[in-house]
């Protein structure tokens, strides 16, 4: 069996790393094989350094340097962590990946789109995900969620302008990327999510040729 990258990606407060947990430990289960995952920023030990830097670091991050931050982490994940695995036919369920970055970066920062494009090329080798689940909800229900929780970081911090752009970019990047973009309604139970991403996670893995 061929290793595959599947990628959680949403707003804050979507969800996300709850079902990636609830998603490995299930395809753990159907598949008879560790499911590894790993999170953008910060899956390698240099990348838990740069997320340091970009969430909580006490300097002010200009909008390239941020961008070119997320890159590096990027481009120490995939030479260092995804692609190794990937050729040893690892199954990897990635928290946030390259388009997190367009969304971000390029429709909440504003910085420009195609050479957002052209820095996921260089960091990424051209490695796609196979599967990328969005947990979409509303940037008013993400953002509560988040302040229950108590301290935000830096970007958790920003204006809900920002947050509404940023959602409105993963809306863009999934019409436009159906095929490998799957949008999952985040509100309501966590039991009720995990049965829409265990619907979609089954979808996907019929395409691949794989029953569960
Ligand atoms: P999280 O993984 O806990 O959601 O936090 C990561 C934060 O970093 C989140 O606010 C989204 C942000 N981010 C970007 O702005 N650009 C990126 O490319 C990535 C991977 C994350």
């Amino acid at each position: 069996m061929g290793g595959k990258l599947i990628v959680f990606e949403g707003i804050e407060g979507c969800g996300k790393t709850t079902q990636l947990q609830r998603s490995c430990q299930w395809l753990t289960e159907q598949l008879g094989i560790e499911v590894i995952s790993t999170r953008e920023p910060g899956g390698t030990k240099l990348g838990t350094e740069i997320r340091q830097l970009l969430l909580h670091g006490e300097d002010a991050v200009c909008d390239r340097t941020e961008l070119l931050l997320y890159a590096a982490d990027r481009a120490q994940h995939v030479e260092g962590f995804l692609r190794p695995h990937l050729e040893k036919g690892a199954w990897i369920l990635c928290d946030r990946y390259t388009d997190s970055t367009i969304a971000y970066q390029g429709y909440g920062r504003g910085l420009d789109l195609e050479l957002i494009d052209q820095l996921n090329q260089i960091a990424t080798g051209g490695l796609q995900s196979d599967l990328t689940l969005w947990l979409d909800i509303s940037v008013e229900v993400g953002l509560d969620r988040m302040q229950k929780r108590g301290k935000s970081d830096r970007i958790e911090q920003a204006s809900l302008d920002f947050h509404h752009r940023v959602r409105a970019g993963f809306a863009a990047i999934a019409q436009r990327d159906c095929d490998r973009v799957v949008r999952i309604e985040a509100s309501g139970s966590e039991d009720a999510v995990e049965e829409r991403m265990k619907r979609a996670l089954s979808q996907a893995m019929s395409r691949w040729g794989l029953n569960c």
